[in-house]
């Protein structure tokens, strides 16, 4: 069993939830509007569509945004007594809906409720003039959300009841091309009752696991697995903290996102060199380069690559190998002001795996930013 690799376990999921891979990412927040300039000018997401009054939509506002095949909809209450509100008091701006592409919604809902999943949204059908999506929703951990969506039978822009969002204000892409993995934190003891919900519910697959003894600095550990649908195309790995010296980010996360919730959301590119370029000329703050060290060492560690090193150094890019192939990471400061969600950059040559290699060298860097924030 353990021979076998990443691609290999995949292959070991259940198949009575086939997934294409994810729809969209909602983020609730204080303010939408806002919200959406920033991934507009910081990372090149495209306008693409909006719900709000204008469209009949009394309660909230929502901006959807392109970029690749990625989908981001940011949503904001238009008023105090709105669940969203609520949300965003508790959270802060944070992840709520981590979305499914489906080929059958009512089925999807059937087997995940049957199995134990906790119902958020019941199997609905939704028409306009382009056609009819069909969706339902289940819990995951925390207050977040998999929606389950059809859309076979649509061929608008996003979802009935979205208008097309036409803005003068189009800045470039930066090259992002899918959702390579979302990353969830969750509480004491709770990684293993989390990873048994993906198997149990959704028929995923473990495919790596690290433990504190591999996850560790001077300071503090985490306890990480990774779940898989079958194809791969979802794959959602579950942290958990351990005990160290100090405080560990991961409980950092949890008392400041104030529960479980998203970590991180990985995004891939075919050129990391040039899209880290161009995200840290429109803002975007990445974590600290690890030391020279790490870039004189490189080639021993993860053999050749067809990358030259110096821009990699230049930029803190960071590379690791496993059997398959190798990946060059990079990962964000978090994104908002509280020290929750972050993204990372991800570039595959081949590797499926996501960089234990990198792990000391990141964690020691989001150590010194916590150390920053009286954190640690
Ligand atoms: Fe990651």
């Amino acid at each position: 069993m353990e021979t076998l690799t990443v691609s290999q376990k995949m292959t070991q999921a259940k198949d009575f939830l086939p997934i294409n891979g994810t729809d969209y990412i909602e983020f609730y927040v204080g303010n939408a509007k806002q919200s959406a300039h920033y991934y507009k000018t910081a990372f090149g997401f495209q306008s693409l569509a909006y719900a709000g009054p204008e469209t009949g939509v009394r309660d909230r506002a929502s901006y959807v945004l392109q970029q690749g095949k990625i989908r981001l909809v940011l949503t904001t209450a238009l008023n105090s007594k709105s669940p969203i509100a609520e949300h965003v008091k508790l959270h802060g701006d944070g992840v709520k809906i981590l979305a499914l592409w489906v080929d059958d919604a009512y089925k999807a809902f059937e087997e995940t409720t049957s199995r134990g999943g906790k119902v958020y949204m019941e199997p609905t059908t939704i028409t306009d003039e382009h056609g009819e999506v069909r969706m339902s929703g289940i819990y995951t951990y925390g207050e977040t959300i998999h929606i389950f969506v059809e859309r076979k039978n649509y061929n608008g822009l996003f979802l009935p009841g979205y208008k097309q969002w036409n803005s003068n204000y189009n800045p470039k892409d930066t090259g992002l091309l899918y959702v390579d993995h979302c990353v969830g934190n969750v509480g004491w003891g709770r990684m293993n009752p989390t990873m048994k919900w993906y198997e149990d519910v959704m028929g995923f697959v473990n495919i790596l696991s690290f433990d504190d003894k591999q996850i560790n600095t001077e300071y503090s550990a985490l306890m990480s697995k990774v779940m898989s649908n079958g194809n791969g195309y979802v794959k959602f790995p579950i942290n958990e903290p351990a005990e160290g010296k100090k405080k560990s980010q991961i409980e950092e996360y949890l008392d400041f996102y104030e529960g479980e919730g998203v970590q991180h959301i990985a995004v891939a590119t075919k050129d990391i060199v040039k899209t880290v370029r161009e995200l840290k000329a429109r803002g975007v703050e990445f974590l600290d380069a690890p030391p020279a060290a790490y870039y004189e060492d490189m080639t021993n560690r993860v053999g050749k690559i067809d990358e030259d090193i110096a821009p990699l150094h230049e930029l803190g890019i960071l590379v690791d190998r496993d059997e398959e192939g190798y990946l060059l990471q990079i990962f964000t400061k978090p994104v908002e002001d509280r020290p929750t969600l972050f993204f990372e950059i991800i570039e595959r040559k081949g590797a499926q795996s996501f960089g234990a290699g990198n792990f000391k060298a990141l964690f020691e860097s989001i150590e010194r930013e916590q150390a920053k924030r009286g954190n640690l």
